[in-house]
Parts: C-alpha cells; sequence; structure tokens
C-alpha cells in the first residue's frame, strides 16, 4: 500500500483538471427585488428572527407574577378556540367535550388540566409565554409575542380552570390519536395524475434548444447530476441548489434569464430531477467548507423564528408524526426525496426552496430570497437527512 501512494498522485496529477461548468457569477439568481408570491400576504415580521437575521426577536423576560386570576371562561373559550388569531389552541391541544372538529395533538390533551392542581401563575405564564418555564417549548409565546392581551390570557386561564371533563368524539377521525395517518400513494409519473410530469417534456424541449449543443447526451451525462446536489460552490463560496446552478449556468453558456423559480427554471429543474429518478441520493461532505456548511444548516433546522417562534426541527423533530389541526406533520427523512413536486392545494410546481419560503411565512417569519445563502446550508442538511433514498421526482402533495 505504501508503494500506491505516490502512484496515485502521480496519476492524478497527469489527468486533465475535469472541465468545471461555466457560472454566471454576478447578482441574485432570483429575481431582486424579491417579492412574495402573488396570494400571498403583505404582512412583514421584521420584529422577529429569521433564519438571516437571528437575534431580532425579544428576549424571553421572566415570570409575570399574577394573583388569583378572574376572568370570562365563556369568552376565553371563544379566543381559544378562534383560528383567526394565529390558529387558536385546537391546533395542538384536544380541550374537553366541547372541542372542534380535527384539533391537534402536538400538546398534551388538555381536557382535564382544571383538576390538574396548576396555580393560576403557572397557567397564565404557560400561556404568555411558555419559554420561561421551558426554553424548547413548542407552544408560541402567545402574550409576549402580542397574539393575545394581559386580560384575554386571563379570559383564557379561566376557561382552562373549567376543563376537568375528558373529550368525546362525534367522529373517529377527529381524535387525534385515532385518525390514520396519510399516505402518498398516488401514481406521481402519471400526468393524468400529477401535472408536474407533464413538465419533463416542457424541460426537455427547452433543454434541446439552449442546451444540447453542448450536452448531447443528457440521459447518459447527467444520470446522477440531481441526487448529488446542493454541493458546496467554491466559485459563489456557498452552497448551490439545482435550481441556482441552473439560473447561473444558463445564463452563463446560453444568455438565458432562468432566474430561480421562473417557468423555464422550475422546467428545467423537473426534467433534470426526472433523468436521475430512482437514483440513490448523495451528499458530499468532504471538503471543510462543505462540512462548516453542513453544520451552519444543521443549526439553522434548530432556530427559532417568526412571531410564532418555531423552529424547523420544533414541527419536524419535536413534534414530528403527530398533527397540528389536520396537517400531519412529517420528520426530515422522507422530506426531500421528492422535489420538485405537484401540490394540489396551490396548483402549482414548487420547487425546494419555494417550500423553505412557505414553511418560513407559515410561522409569520419574513422569507428569504430563494438563492439565500441560508437556504443552501439548510437545502444541505436537509438533503443529508435524506441520503441514500431514492429520488422520486417529480412528485406530488397535497
Ligand atoms: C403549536 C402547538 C401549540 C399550540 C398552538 C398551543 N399549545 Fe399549549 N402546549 C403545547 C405543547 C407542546 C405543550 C407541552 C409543553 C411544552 O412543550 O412546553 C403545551 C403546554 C400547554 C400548557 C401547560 C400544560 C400543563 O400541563 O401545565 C397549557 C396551559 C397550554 N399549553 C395552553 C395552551 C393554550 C391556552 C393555547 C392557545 C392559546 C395553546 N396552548 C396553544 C403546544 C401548543
Ligand atoms: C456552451 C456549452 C454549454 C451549454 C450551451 C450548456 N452547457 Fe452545461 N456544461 C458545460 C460545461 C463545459 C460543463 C462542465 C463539464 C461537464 O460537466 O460537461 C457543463 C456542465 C453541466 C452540468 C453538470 C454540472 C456540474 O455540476 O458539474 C449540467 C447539469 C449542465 N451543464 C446543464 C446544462 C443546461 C441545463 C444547459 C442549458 C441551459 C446547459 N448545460 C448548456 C457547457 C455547456
Ligand atoms: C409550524 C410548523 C412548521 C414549521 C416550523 C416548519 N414546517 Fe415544514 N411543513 C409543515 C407542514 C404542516 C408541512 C406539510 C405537511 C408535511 O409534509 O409535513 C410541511 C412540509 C415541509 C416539507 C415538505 C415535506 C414533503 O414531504 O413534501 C419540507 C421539506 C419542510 N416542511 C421543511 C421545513 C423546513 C426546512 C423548515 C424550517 C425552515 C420547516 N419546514 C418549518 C410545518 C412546518
Amino acid at each position: 500500500m505504501r508503494l500506491l501512494a505516490p502512484f496515485i498522485a502521480l496519476v492524478l496529477s497527469a489527468a486533465p483538471a475535469l472541465a468545471q461548468a461555466p457560472l454566471s457569477l454576478e447578482g441574485s439568481a432570483a429575481p431582486s427585488p424579491w417579492q412574495r408570491y402573488p396570494g400571498w400576504n403583505k404582512t412583514n415580521w421584521d420584529k422577529y428572527n429569521t433564519l438571516a437575521n437571528p437575534t431580532a426577536t425579544p428576549p424571553s423576560g421572566s415570570e409575570i407574577a399574577v394573583g388569583a386570576v378572574t376572568g370570562d371562561p365563556a369568552r376565553g373559550q371563544q379566543l381559544a378556540f378562534d383560528r383567526n388569531r394565529g390558529g387558536g389552541c385546537l391546533a395542538c391541544h384536544v380541550m374537553g367535550p366541547k372541542t372542534l372538529e380535527t384539533p391537534g395533538n402536538v400538546g398534551p390533551d388538555l381536557s382535564e388540566i382544571g383538576n390538574a392542581g396548576r396555580t393560576d401563575q403557572w397557567l397564565f405564564n404557560y400561556v404568555f409565554d411558555a419559554r420561561v418555564y421551558n426554553p424548547k417549548s413548542v407552544m408560541p409565546p402567545w402574550g409576549k409575542h402580542g397574539f393575545y392581551t394581559e386580560p384575554e390570557i386571563r379570559d383564557i386561564v379561566a376557561f382552562l380552570k373549567t376543563l376537568k371533563t375528558p373529550a368525546k368524539f362525534a367522529n373517529a377521525l377527529d381524535d387525534p390519536e385515532k385518525r390514520p395517518t396519510p399516505v402518498e400513494d398516488r401514481d406521481a409519473l402519471d400526468p393524468f395524475v400529477n401535472p408536474a410530469a407533464e413538465r419533463i417534456e416542457a424541460g426537455a424541449a427547452l433543454f434541446k434548444q439552449s442546451c444540447a449543443s453542448c450536452h448531447a447526451t443528457p440521459q447518459a451525462s447527467f444520470k446522477r447530476w440531481a441526487v448529488e446536489m446542493p454541493k458546496w460552490e467554491p466559485r459563489l463560496n456557498k452552497v448551490l441548489g439545482a435550481e441556482e446552478f441552473i439560473a447561473r449556468h444558463a445564463k452563463a453558456v446560453a444568455g438565458k434569464d432562468w432566474l430561480m423559480q421562473s417557468r423555464e427554471n422550475t422546467d428545467m429543474s423537473v426534467y433534470l430531477h426526472s433523468l436521475a429518478n430512482g437514483e440513490a441520493i448523495k451528499v458530499d461532505l468532504s471538503s471543510p467548507e462543505a462540512k462548516a456548511a453542513y453544520d451552519r444548516g444543521v443549526k439553522l433546522a434548530e432556530l427559532k423564528v417568526g412571531q410564532f417562534d418555531f423552529a424547523c426541527v420544533d414541527c419536524h423533530g419535536q413534534a414530528a408524526n403527530k398533527w397540528i389541526r389536520g396537517q400531519w406533520l412529517g420528520e426530515p427523512k422522507g422530506q426531500f426525496d421528492h422535489f420538485p413536486l405537484w401540490r394540489t392545494s396551490r396548483n402549482e410546481v414548487w420547487d425546494i426552496r419555494k417550500r423553505f419560503e412557505w414553511c418560513n411565512v407559515q410561522v409569520r417569519a419574513n422569507e428569504l430570497p430563494p438563492d439565500a445563502v441560508e437556504y443552501g446550508e439548510l437545502e444541505l442538511y436537509l438533503r443529508k437527512m435524506n441520503e441514500g433514498l431514492k429520488l422520486t421526482a417529480p412528485n406530488i402533495r397535497h
């Protein structure tokens, strides 16, 4: 073996350097200035953390002293059940016999919290800002982050104290402990079932026009390309995902402005991913830069953001495999082996960055532009969680 080492070094240095794919290194790969999609709310949550601004959220403060809480339990129930006030408590808790349809079970069943011997001060502070008792709580700081006023929280506490009877469910599906977990078994490659499958041909047509002059045999050349993305790109000093590659390469070699999340960019991404269908996902963390970017990705997944103060791992880790209202929360493994995909609830093809943006906005955090450095690092982390799984793209989800 000792004799082999210098020989290998010789062979490597004698081999011609592999050609690097030309990239346009200047400017943004996404529309700039970035704007939220038409149809999305325009609210900004500048006071709260984003993935790019981790210190905006005000710190939690300390326990508030309250005496005996009096309040209006009927008003409290109305507030607790109201979906317009940040989603309401039933998103995560069952709350006695009056519980409305499809509650979630991220939090404990509170149907008998009135018998649990909790002090008023505990209940008040748990609702105002649970972080004073549990810094990792996945319960939003309802008072501290301005969802409910203090008098409203007193009403909610008055309601909680009336809860002394187990819930009864009219319909078995309403019980989050018994609700069957969703199974995605539609045939993703049937264009009658999955409208994203039609986009494979649209992408192939673009490829023929703008790319085939240099890549005559894409089926062979790019059989594994999409499952080896994202990757660390020294020329940009960031993690490069498939869609940002497409934007920067198309600009450099064909003068095309196929910015991320444009129709052409997404179609090309669908096509290139389809070429790698069935291949096992592989992540290259061999360089120190890639490993460091991955480590930052892990930290980003743990960062609490937005008015709701949720981290990715709150919903997809601590609360994974539970229901948040009627929505099942998946765990990271199995989440990033089937993008891009068709979202039936939105009638759109989504790449992974659009999914990240959505998961930011739903916790009331400002989303980042699709080509943000932080999304690249998060993508690398999530891909690592899915390493070894076989790509099934484009897929379909609700
Ligand atoms: C996103 C999910 C989520 C929502 C929404 C939510 N909670 Fe919670 N809640 C939890 C979790 C999880 C716990 C368990 C402890 C923890 O993680 O801090 C909890 C714990 C509690 C506790 C403490 C229970 C005990 O044993 O002392 C109370 C009280 C409570 N929630 C009330 C509420 C009220 C009132 C609302 C609506 C204003 C609400 N929760 C909304 C997730 C949630
Ligand atoms: C002018 C020639 C040229 C054109 C046109 C061209 N490419 Fe490339 N492409 C290259 C070169 C050179 C490389 C690097 C060597 C290689 O991998 O073949 C490359 C590499 C790639 C790779 C592999 C990248 C990697 O990570 O190593 C992909 C995927 C790709 N091109 C896609 C496309 C697409 C999509 C188009 C159409 C927008 C396109 N190319 C048009 C020259 C071109
Ligand atoms: C408030 C809870 C919540 C938070 C926080 C959250 N997500 Fe999600 N996420 C969801 C829900 C609900 C869905 C749709 C149901 C599902 O597939 O899990 C989803 C779906 C996804 C999917 C697609 C899953 C699939 O199988 O197609 C990915 C990927 C994802 N989230 C990543 C993230 C990342 C990364 C973060 C952190 C930036 C994050 N999520 C934060 C609730 C959340």
